[in-house]
Parts: structure tokens; sequence; C-alpha cells
């Protein structure tokens, strides 16, 4: 149940929320729109009037988990506005040089150690992913990520990201959370793991990721959640023993590798996960599951740098996770974001 003080809460934060960032992806398009490539699409994708729609769908089912006791009314329902003001300025004052690598086409910039040093990175990693600055190797890309996606998904990303709890409640409903070991793979900044903390504070909870800069800014993103261990580590040779993970948690980290990189990844997920455990996948829509925004996904990659993308939209990914000895158990669409569970029998 949630108090009508709460609903409240609720409703007037999102609301707000989607303003501040729908409104910031309208100015953005418009100061981009020189350098922005005219769609090469097979059909049209969405039109504003359904984009903002099915963020409306997204929050109230949101919202409903919250009432439902799946997970906590967000953290941030109280607005920041002097932190929120100071990313976006940030975010405007390097949006020039976003839009110039996007015009030339520039986005191997960190191969050639410009953003710092790449000793030990994966070439398909060394790629200014959606031409940002920095790529995946600096502090101030790191800083300024959670802003640019949350711009990107028009105030949605946290609750898209929110709904992996939902199949994370059902598993822990049987088990006792403080025995529970949860990786997030990719954790990135580690957003997601503050909305884990703040509904299953006793987890073991380990984050993992390839950047640096990435991880010293989860550190400070959960500092005020709980213990979280963060490990630097490829996805694709986790340093952790077979079977010692009970839930493995991926958020949008699939769309950003080649294929041979995907496959590398779910066998060592299956590799250190615990019989009867579950991956929970969330990431990009696939070509299909969404007839009506098939056109968004071709055109994502073409005005955003996503090298692999367009492979990864096309992938059967149940049969990847089945060749690793992982059964689809359940599939759920959240808007942009596809929510898939795979359980190791
Ligand atoms: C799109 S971000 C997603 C971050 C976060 N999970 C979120 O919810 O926003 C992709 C993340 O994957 C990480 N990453 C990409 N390839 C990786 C790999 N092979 N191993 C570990 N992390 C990787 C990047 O450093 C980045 O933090």
């Amino acid at each position: 149940m949630v108090s009508i003080g709460e609903r409240a809460a609720y409703v007037l934060s999102q609301a707000g929320r989607v303003g501040w960032y729908y409104g910031q992806y309208m100015v953005s398009a418009r100061l981009s729109r020189a350098s922005l490539p005219p769609p090469a699409v097979s059909r049209p994708g969405p039109g504003r009037t359904v984009l903002l729609r099915e963020i409306a769908r997204l929050m109230r089912r949101d919202l409903r988990n919250v009432a439902d006791g799946v997970y906590p009314l967000p953290h941030d329902v109280i607005p920041q506005p002097v932190a929120r003001l100071r990313e976006t300025a940030d975010y405007f004052r390097d949006l020039p040089q976003v839009n110039a690598r996007r015009r030339d086409r520039r986005a191997a910039e960190v191969s050639d150690g410009a953003a710092g040093t790449t000793a030990g990175l994966p070439a398909y990693y060394l790629r200014n992913f959606h031409y940002q600055s920095g790529g995946y190797l600096t502090d101030d890309s790191a800083k300024r990520y959670d802003h640019q996606v949350e711009i990107l998904f028009g105030g949605s990303a946290d609750a898209m990201r929110r709904q992996a709890l939902v199949p994370l409640a059902e598993f822990l409903a049987t088990r006792r959370q403080s025995r529970t070991r949860l990786l997030d793979v990719a954790t990135g900044t580690a957003r997601f793991l503050t909305f884990v903390l703040a509904a299953f504070p006793r987890l073991q909870v380990t984050g993992l990721d390839l950047s640096a800069a990435y991880l010293r800014q989860a550190r400070r993103t959960v500092a005020r959640f709980g213990r979280v261990g963060l490990v630097q580590a490829p996805a694709e040779a986790l340093p952790l023993a077979d079977a010692s993970q009970d839930v493995i948690t991926a958020i949008y980290l699939f769309h950003e590798l080649p294929r041979a990189v995907r496959q590398a990844v779910a066998a060592e997920m299956a590799r250190v996960l615990t019989p009867g455990g579950r991956v929970i996948l969330v990431d990009s829509l696939q070509m299909g599951d969404r007839s009506d925004f098939d056109g968004l996904l071709e055109y994502f990659p073409q005005a955003f740098h996503e090298p692999y993308y367009s492979d990864y939209a096309r992938q059967d990914l149940e049969a990847l996770f089945a060749g690793c000895g992982l059964r689809l158990g359940w599939t759920d669409l959240a808007f942009l974001s596809k929510v898939m569970v795979f359980e190791k029998p």
C-alpha cells in the first residue's frame, strides 16, 4: 500500500522528472540537428505522443509495484535542484563536442589513448559509445553518464531498471537475503544497485565493470545505500568461482558487445551461477518485440555510435542462453527495454 502522500510524491516527482529530461532531450535534438543523420529506416518509429503515453504507462506500473510492496518508493523522489542544474550545465557544455564527433563520424578517440590509459582493455570496448566524450574511460564521462542516459530515455531509465526488481523479489521470496549473493555485471555507475539495496538491504552485492572511472563513480553512488564489493574485470572472464553467485543482473550491457563476446559473457554467467540461480537481464527492445518501435531501433545506431546494436537487436537471446545451459523463464517488455530471466536448472 502507498499512502496518499507517497502517491502524490511519486506522481509529482516523476512528472517533474519526465518534463526535465524529456525537455532536455527536445532541446538536445534541436541543437544536434545539423549532426544527426536523416533516418534511413524501413518504417517510421513512434511519435512523441506515443512515447509520452508509453512513459506514463511505465510510471503507472512502477507505482503499482511500489503499492504491491515489490520495492519501496524511489529514493530520489525528493528533488535536488542544485545537483540537477549542475548536471544540466555540464551536459550542454559537452554537447558540441558530442555533435562534432557525430558529424565527423569520429568514434575511436579513446583507442588513441586521448582519454587515458587503455592498457588491458579490449579493442571492441575502446569506442566513444553514443559519441560520448571519453567513452567509458574518464571520470568526467562517469559523472555525466546517468544524466545522459535519463535524457536519452526521457526520464524513464530508472523506472525501466527497476523492472528487474520484480523477478528479483519473486526469487528472494523463498530465500534468505543475507545468504544470497547478487552480481551486477557491467554495473557502470551502480545506479541500479542503489535500487537493489534500497529494496533488499541485506543482500550480498558485488558490482563488476571494465571501467575504473565508472567504478570510482559507483563507489560514491552506492556509499549511502550499503556495502557493495566493486570489481574491475571483463564480463567475459569473470574472476569468480564456479557456482558462486545466486543472482546475476546485467542492465544495458548486451547491446554494447560484439556477438562473440555476448556468447562468452553468457557462458561465464552460466558458469558462476549456482544451480537454481537466475540471470536477470534488462536491455533494449529487439526487432519485432514491438513492431511499431522497429523504426526507432533501426535509427538508434545511426544517430548514436552503437557498433554492435543492430546485430544485438536481431539475435535470439533465448537460443544464446540455452546454448549455455540456461532456460528462459520469463520475458517482459517495459517501454524501450526488455526484461529477460534465465534459470539454471
Ligand atoms: C550502457 S552502460 C550500462 C551501465 C549500467 N548497467 C546501467 O544500468 O546504466 C554499459 C557498461 O558496461 C560496461 N562494459 C562494457 N563492456 C564490458 C565488459 N566486457 N565487461 C565489463 N563491463 C563492460 C561499461 O564500462 C559500462 O559501464
